[in-house]
């Protein structure tokens, strides 16, 4: 066995060589092959994409990091961006890395930087009595302040590192709690909106498990954060992911098939997945686009809490 717990005499199912993924028996080579194909199964939805250009949002982590080096590898114009949210040391060595990887892959970085922090901002809003999860609030201002950047500079598209895991272990707990609002979310694309200051939205690693996204970063030397942000405790997504784990450790390709028929469920029931606008609004305050019935968004009210 190697690191990576794959038994040295295993062989590709294709060519023979040395196998580097357990579970597909593939080579380096038919494994990136296979990794690639997954990754065009979600751009073929957008016409005319190696036109377009492309911000993609690097927080440091395998997931984005691993999204922006394929998508360069396959041709397609990007830039990258990356939010330093003033997590102490996690903020620090995340922006380290990424400005490794943008040198490393010759690749233009855009850095914005959250004023207040996301630390000052969460125990201002303690001290008036607003207690709210850090993670959403993180989520909430990633997604506000990604969008706005992609849409004012021109950008057709944000890309992002959203895996199978990821999307799959949502859906479960949006099920489990009835939770039909997101259904959206289930889109690998979202076509811009400009009239509603939507920033289309890519998902590449959607059809890509954690595990082989891992592995492609391994087999490329992409260096990745070390650290774990202190806020990420105890998060619900996370034990489902753990279960779902265990789960398709027994029964090969359960999560692809429990996401492709959550998905069959979830068309018929939200319109065909289709991303409802009818009750989008701009914003009164900054114009970006809102659902809250009082029309100010999440991200302003956050800000106007301030001292
Ligand atoms: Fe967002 Fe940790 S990175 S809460
Ligand atoms: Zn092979
Ligand atoms: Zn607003």
């Amino acid at each position: 066995m190697n690191q990576l717990g794959i038994d040295k005499f295993l062989k590709c199912k294709f060519c023979n060589a040395r196998a580097v993924h357990p579970r597909l028996k593939l080579c380096k080579e038919h494994f990136i092959k296979y990794f690639d194909k997954k990754v065009l199964k979600v751009l073929k939805h957008v016409p005319n994409l190696k036109n377009q250009s492309l911000l993609v949002a690097v927080s440091g982590g395998k997931d984005s990091l691993t999204a922006a080096h394929v998508l360069k590898r396959l041709g397609f114009k990007i830039t990258l961006y990356f939010l330093n949210l003033g997590i102490f040391d996690f903020s620090l060595e995340s922006e380290r890395v990424v400005k490794s990887f943008a040198k490393n892959q010759d690749l233009d970085l855009n850095i914005d930087v959250l004023k207040p922090s996301l630390p000052e901002l969460l125990q201002s809003l303690n001290k008036k009595k607003i207690f709210r999860k850090p993670c959403s609030v993180c989520g909430l201002i990633k997604r506000y302040r990604i969008n706005k950047y992609t849409f004012e500079h021109g950008f057709s598209f944000t890309v992002t590192g959203h895996n199978l895991d990821d999307e799959l272990s949502l859906q479960v707990l949006n099920l489990a709690t009835q939770n039909f609002e997101q259904a959206e979310r289930l889109n690998t694309v979202l076509m811009p909106k400009p009239s509603l200051k939507l920033a289309g939205r890519i998902k590449p690693l959607y059809w890509l498990s954690e595990f082989d996204i891992a592995l492609y970063a391994k087999l490329n030397n992409i260096e990745v954060v070390k650290s774990r942000c202190v806020y990420n405790k105890g998060n619900k997504q996370f034990l489902i992911k753990q279960w779902l784990n265990n789960v398709d450790q027994s029964i090969p390709s359960f999560k692809q098939g429990l996401l492709k028929s959550i998905r069959k469920l979830l068309k018929h029931k939200v319109k065909g997945l289709e991303f409802d606008t009818s009750n989008v609004k701009p914003c009164k305050r900054c114009g970006y686009p809102t659902t809250s019935k009082d029309q100010v968004c999440s991200y302003c009210k956050i800000f106007e809490n301030l001292d």
